[in-house]
């Protein structure tokens, strides 16, 4: 009887151990698929061929509520090559979606140009807001090689409220959010593009409302 019930304390111990370590085991696997996914979609948006950097680790983290949407620490990747700036990558939020937050990849080159945006974290509808997506189709490409200048600031808007972005059929208000918040990121990214490339990494300094 003793000895049972000793065997099962031995046994319950061991296969908690096990479950304890193959959790802390697939934890770490999921969190470095998802780096790996994040650094994919930055090298689309930013190839390897423009930068000699190691962008991953070249990173900064600013709070900026009123341009990033978010009163959490947005984190800017730099990419340089030869020392000299060539484009930064922020992990932007639109806070305005149909279904909340859309956690996007705004990449900007050094003349202010956008190389590209991405939607790596969302909500919105399948069928619809998810159109944000590559994978769905190709609205989100419409932002490349956009700025402030080209449209001008009257024209950051989609069209249904008059301004040069195509709406996404039936997804308005997903389309809006995104739009706004490309547009206010171009701006903390010319109001602040000095100090994102001079700070050290991982510093957390740029806060500014
Ligand atoms: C079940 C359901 C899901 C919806 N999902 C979205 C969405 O993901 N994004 C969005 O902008 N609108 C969504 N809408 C539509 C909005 O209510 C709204 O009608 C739309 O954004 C207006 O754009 P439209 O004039 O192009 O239809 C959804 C509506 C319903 C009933």
């Amino acid at each position: 009887m003793l000895s049972n019930g000793l065997l099962l304390g031995v046994f319950a111990v061991l296969s908690g151990g096990l479950l304890a370590l193959t959790h802390s085991a697939t934890r770490e696997r999921i969190l470095a698929n998802e780096r790996e996914a994040l650094l994919r979609t930055i090298h689309e948006l930013v190839p390897p061929a423009w930068h000699d950097n190691d962008i991953f680790h070249d990173t900064l983290e600013v709070v900026s509520p009123a341009y990033l949407g978010t009163s959490e620490a947005v984190t800017v990747y730099r990419a340089r090559r030869e020392g000299q700036p060539v484009a930064a990558v922020l992990t932007t939020v639109a806070p305005d979606g149909y279904s909340g937050n859309i956690k996007l990849l705004v990449a900007i080159r050094n003349d202010g140009v956008l190389a590209g945006v991405r939607a790596i974290r969302h909500r919105e509808t399948p069928g619809l807001g998810d159109a944000i997506e590559t994978a769905r189709s190709d609205w989100i490409l419409g932002f490349n090689g956009k700025s402030l200048t080209h449209p001008t600031d009257d024209h950051w808007k989609v069209k249904r409220d008059g301004g040069d972005f195509d709406q996404l059929t039936g997804a308005t208000i997903t389309s809006r959010a995104v739009v706004g918040a490309v547009y206010r990121t171009l701006h903390y990214f010319s109001l602040h593009r000095s100090e994102i490339f001079a700070l050290p990494p991982a510093q957390e300094a740029l806060a500014d409302d």
